[in-house]
């Protein structure tokens, strides 16, 4: 069962957290169609002590998203802790740290991945950092540093006796960066010996996946990234799987204009293009015209007219009839990149 602190979590499909995805906008959909908990993209802890205005940006979050967490790293546990401390204070409903980051800028200083390191200094780290704050603390790794230093299960261990509430691994070691395929077996054995809630992630494509990974794994939850890109429509499939939902059929186009909505509560009209043409080409993946599309909505430029472009061209696109997409582009690479 997933717990997050006092509250359960009746549905444990998460959505994974994702720089320059997982804004406010999108993880507000994810939630309406279904997603069982959100959390932010990775932000610096150093940067919320700092000041900066596009950090503190990447804190703001709708009350409609509840529950969401809001994800730190950094290299200092008094840094840490620090933002931490703001997090709970802007209303977070938990704090999640990245440790499974692979990027070299963050783990040369010691953040991200580098932490899985050395177990005994992450124990004193998450108890400082528990100690400090009241709402519920969660830690996102990776399998371990690289294949000879697999030590997920001791992170896990120091991660409970630390007090942090659950633990999400994504299944490929530091090294691996985005490589092979998440080890699904391992993250099974982790759990199989984890006094703490697990949360298995990797490479989740399907609905059908989806369940079949919780159900296998033995985990509490599972926690979707890209595929919830190139189909926003996974955690309603699944709810749909598991006999869980009533409300009536989405289509792209209904759910294009509900993201739209939801992206002008935060931004202005030019920046909307900019932000909406990246989701259109994920979401049109295995689409016929998908190609042409993609080279289409790039050839606007960043501006209120950019906008209406987008908007006239996805609309013809996305708002006609018998729209389907081929499952093969299941088997295409896809953002083998990212914070964690
Ligand atoms: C573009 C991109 C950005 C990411 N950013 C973050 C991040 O900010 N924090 C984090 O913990 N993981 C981040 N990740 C990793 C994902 O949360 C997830 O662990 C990984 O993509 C594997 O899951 P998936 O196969 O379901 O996508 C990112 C992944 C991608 C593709």
């Amino acid at each position: 069962m997933l717990k997050l602190g006092e509250r359960t979590i009746n549905f444990p499909f998460v959505l994974a957290p994702m720089a320059g995805i997982t804004n406010a906008p999108f993880r507000r959909l994810m939630r309406e169609m279904g997603a069982g908990v959100v959390v932010s993209e990775l932000i610096s802890a150093a940067g919320i002590e700092y000041g900066g205005r596009k950090t503190h940006e990447l804190c703001k979050y709708f009350d409609q998203e509840r529950p969401v967490g809001l994800q730190i790293f950094g290299e200092t546990p008094e840094h840490l802790e620090k933002a931490a401390l703001y997090l709970e204070r802007l209303g977070a409903d938990f704090v999640d740290i990245n440790m499974g980051c692979p990027v070299p800028k963050i783990v040369s200083k010691g953040g991200g991945a580098a932490m899985l390191r050395d177990p005994s200094k992450l124990y004193a780290t998450l108890s400082r950092l528990k100690n400090a704050i009241r709402i519920p603390l969660t830690i996102k790794i990776r399998t371990g540093w690289d294949a000879c230093s697999l030590n997920a299960v001791e992170v896990v261990h120091a991660a409970a006796e630390a007090g942090v509430s659950w633990v999400a691994i994504h299944g490929r070691t530091r090294a691996q960066g985005y490589e092979g395929s998440a080890d699904w077996d391992f993250i099974a054995e982790v759990k199989n010996k984890s006094p703490i809630p697990i949360i298995g992630n990797g490479d989740i494509l399907t609905a059908e996946g989806a369940i079949h990974r919780l159900r296998t794994s033995g985990c509490d939850g599972v926690m979707i990234g890209r595929g919830a890109l190139r189909n926003p429509f996974i955690f309603v499939e699944i709810q749909n799987l598991l006999g869980k939902n009533n409300t009536t059929e989405h289509t792209y186009w209904s759910l294009i204009e509900r993201h739209l909505e939801l992206l002008r509560e935060c931004y202005v009209d030019f920046y909307l293009g900019v932000q909406l043409r990246k989701f259109l080409t994920w979401y049109s993946a295995g689409m016929e015209g998908a190609s042409a599309l993609r080279k289409t909505l790039y050839s606007f430029e960043n501006s209120d007219q950019g906008t209406a472009e987008v908007l006239r061209v996805a609309r013809e696109f996305f708002d006609r009839p018998g729209l389907r997409k081929q499952s093969s582009y299941l088997n295409e690479a896809f953002l083998q990149g990212g914070h964690g």
